[in-house]
């Protein structure tokens, strides 16, 4: 059973019917005691899709906002399966204890965090999920930081495509070839760090498509990622900007804008971990040292 969004809520459709909101509200790098109070606004002012981790530490403060608000059927709730819970038991495992934070029944979309080759753990971490999803517990599946390699294997080896793939995707850094093999697949592109962090919004090609549309370079940005077809899923702690971040109808960059835009790309601009070769845990203490309260 599909969930039930406000009208006006744009949303793609994933792979296996399942009808995803494609502006979300990114919960990296809120401390705990934030972001009870940081989800509530971000559902108050319609946000209706709203990604976790387990390795962000503050799946109970969701939790508290979906509980609060009394919203949870009306709201597409993502987590991620954190790289010290990969491997088959422990990934169901790890799955029982973020629902039970959440405090939802079934959840939306769960994804594999990061591959980690490495520790070659990631297929059995994804037989996990096609368990927990036939059995209902889930209603789509995914990856996250997977390349084409890691995908054609838990493919070749179970059958199940990931439908989406949530990969750091901006102007500068914003991975054409990894979108067009997700599009051949048919997997949804999720981008995080959908604003290069903040840092993304100075080039001139943003500058002169936000003076000519009298919108802020977030909302050109956010603006070039939605037309680009990609879910979205930028992070603020303030309502001002939550709200300029959801505001993105009334224009339309023109083909000349967007390929400007698209021009801005740079393999070089990584900002987040080499899904190669990231291999953290991602333990408390780990987040804590890159930042997360
Ligand atoms: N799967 C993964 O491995 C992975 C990795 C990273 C992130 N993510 C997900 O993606 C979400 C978003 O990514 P992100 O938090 O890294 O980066 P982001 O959304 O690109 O940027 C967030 C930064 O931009 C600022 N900002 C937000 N709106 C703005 C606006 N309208 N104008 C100017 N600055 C603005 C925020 O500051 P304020 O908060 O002060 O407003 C914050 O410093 C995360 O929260 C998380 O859910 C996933």
């Amino acid at each position: 059973m599909d969930k039930q969004f406000d009208d006006g809520i744009r949303t793609v459709e994933l792979a296996n019917g399942i009808v995803m909101p494609q502006i979300g509200f990114g919960t990296y790098k809120l401390p705990v005691a934030d972001t009870q109070r940081a989800v509530e606004e971000a559902l108050e002012v319609g946000y209706r899709l709203i990604d976790n981790a387990a390795a962000y530490n503050n799946e109970e403060g969701v939790g508290a906002a979906l509980r609060a608000t009394g919203m949870s059927d009306r709201v597409f709730v993502t987590t991620k399966l954190r790289n010290a819970d990969q491997g088959y038991d422990s990934a169901l495992r790890a799955f029982e204890e973020s629902r039970a934070k959440l405090g939802v029944d079934v959840l939306d979309l769960y994804l594999i965090h990061w591959p980690v080759p490495r520790w070659d753990r990631y297929l059995d971490s994804w037989r996990a999920l096609v368990r927990l999803y036939e059995e209902g517990a889930i209603r789509a599946i995914g990856v996250s930081n997977f390349l084409p390699d890691h995908i054609d294997r838990i493919v070749n080896e179970t059958g199940v495509v990931p439908v989406v793939d949530q990969i750091e995707s901006h102007p500068s850094y914003s991975q054409p070839g990894l979108c067009a093999y997700c599009a051949e697949k048919g997997i949804v592109v999720e981008a995080f760090s959908p604003l290069g962090r903040g840092s993304d919004m100075a080039s001139e090609p943003i500058l002169a498509a936000a003076k000519a549309h009298g919108v802020t370079p977030a909302q050109a940005v956010l603006r070039w990622h939605l037309q680009s077809g990609r879910v979205l899923i930028p992070k603020s702690a303030h309502i001002e900007r939550m709200r300029e971040n959801l505001d993105l109808d009334g224009f339309e960059l023109s083909a000349d804008e967007m390929a400007a835009i698209d021009e801005l790309d740079d393999p070089a601009n990584r900002m987040s971990g080499d899904p190669n070769t990231f291999d953290l845990p991602q333990t408390p203490k780990d987040m804590a040292a890159r930042g997360c309260k």
